[in-house]
Parts: C-alpha cells; structure tokens; sequence
C-alpha cells in the first residue's frame, strides 16, 4: 500500500499480541519460547503500510511491558504512539522514552478496555502539567476524549495539538455505525478542527463500521487493535491490515462525495 496515496493514517494497537504473550509466559518472559513477539507483529504491520505502532502501557502492566515500549521505540522503523493514564509512574517512563505521540487516557483498573474518554472538561492542573512536561520533552501530546462539544472545547484550551475521538459509542450501538452516535462524531470532528487541533478516531474500530465511521470529517489517523490482532489470527495480521488500508484509502473520496453532495442541497 502507498503511503503517499491516502491521507487517513492508521496506528495499529499491538497491546493484544501481548496480551497473549502474557497469558502463557507473563512468569517467565526471558524463555526462548516466549511468544508471540510484540516487536515482530510490529514489523509485520509496519511491512503492510501502517504508519505508526500505538501501545498502553498500563498501570496493572496487564499487557505490554516497559521493556517491550523501550525495544519498540528503539526498533521499529515508524513512529510511536503511547497510550497512558496521568500518572507519574507511567510520566516518568514517557520522559525516558520519548515516543513521537502520546495519548492520554483515563484508566481504571477494573476496566477490560478504556472505558470512556478523559473528562478535560473538569481536569484539574495536573493533566494540564503533565501535558507542558510532554510537549516541552517535544513529545506531541493527544487527548482521548468522548464525541461532547464541551471536552472538545477544552481540549482546545490545553497544550494538546490533537484530540483522539472515542468511538465505542458508536462502534457498540446496537446498529451498525448508529445515527446519533455517528451525528455526534462528526460534530465533534468539526469543533475539533474548527478549534485548530489534528482529528483522530479510535476504539471498536471493525471492517463492517469503517464504511460508516469515514462518513465523519476532518480525520487524520485511526488508531485500530482488536479486530486486527483478532482477525490476524485467522488471515495473517498483516493481511488485515492491508485489507483496513484499502478500505480506508476511500477516505478522500468519501468526504469529496459528501462535501459535494451538502453544497447542492
Ligand atoms: N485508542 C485508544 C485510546 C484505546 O484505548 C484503544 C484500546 O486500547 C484503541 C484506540 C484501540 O481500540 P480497539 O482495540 O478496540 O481497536
């Protein structure tokens, strides 16, 4: 797949590669049969066009290890996406690592997945702290918010140059890509590059909702994992994602069609 030739990027999330690393070989990690390896997925994703490699590392460490972040960021050939909650701990490991992205997030430790976006909106000083500290380490800095004008609005206000829209809402609707689920994303895509920040999407992201979801404007990078890891599984993680970068390469024209379609109505 052609890089130049698209303009939406995909971040792949490997997390569940280690998630199954870590159901076998979490107590012993340093066996040669330790597998499967985090960096080789990486290298196969990036080797089918992706364009950046997303890993969380979490409080719990449940699945991606800090080892695993500093061979990554060392090691593969596109750029760094690190998702992490506001903490100290997991700051501190930012500073060393420096990745090109980081993502911020909330993360509760019960969850099975990030639940819900950052609530920027009553964020007290240390997100806006932790943000400077990223970006002055020259680190651009995204937030995961939900689809409400209101956290748009004050991400805009922080340092962060990019926002990553939640779309579990509207991945989990009981219909496919749901109406006011979709509506909601496309309003906060607006505000969001009306407000001058990079557009991202991410969360339940699947072949059968992309269609849907390339209906929103103004996206830059969708940040993809389960279904990915999930269909690699049975077609080769590579191949699914070439078959997302092909899919996603209509993207253009999509929102060509549709701008069109809005200045004759
Ligand atoms: N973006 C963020 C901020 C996430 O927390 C996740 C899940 O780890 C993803 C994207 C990817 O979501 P999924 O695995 O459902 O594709």
């Amino acid at each position: 797949m052609e890089k130049s030739s698209r303009t939406l990027k995909l971040g792949v999330n490997i997390d569940h590669v280690a998630t199954l690393r870590q159901a076998r070989y979490a107590p012993m990690l340093n066996s040669p049969n330790a597998e499967p390896c985090v960096l080789a997925a990486a290298h196969e994703v990036e080797a089918a066009g992706a364009d950046s490699i997303t890993v969380h590392l979490r409080l719990d460490r449940r699945h991606i290890q800090d080892r695993d972040v500093f061979e990554l960021k060392e090691k593969i050939h596109t750029k760094m996406n690190l998702e992490m909650g506001n903490t100290q701990e997991i700051l501190n490991i930012a500073l060393k690592v420096k990745p090109e992205f980081v993502c911020l997030v909330p993360e509760n430790r019960r969850e099975v997945t990030t639940e819900g976006g950052l609530n920027v909106f009553n964020a007290d000083t240390s997100l806006n702290r932790t943000i400077d500290t990223l970006r002055d380490a020259g680190i651009r800095v995204s937030l995961f918010v939900d689809p409400e004008p209101k956290q748009i609005e004050a991400a805009a206000k922080t340092g962060a140059k990019m926002i990553e829209l939640h779309t579990g809402a509207f991945a989990n609707a009981d219909v496919i890509g749901g109406e006011k689920e979709l509506a909601d994303l496309i309003t906060a895509a607006k505000i969001g590059h009306e407000a001058g920040l990079q557009v991202n999407a991410g969360h339940g992201i699947t072949v059968p909702n992309l269609v849907r979801l390339m209906q929103v404007p103004h996206m830059a990078e969708l940040n993809i994992g389960h279904h990915l890891v999930a269909r690699g599984l049975f077609s080769g993680v590579g191949n699914a994602v070439r078959e997302m970068l092909s899919l996603m390469s209509s993207y253009d024209e999509i929102q060509c069609a549709l701008s069109a379609e809005s200045s004759s109505t």
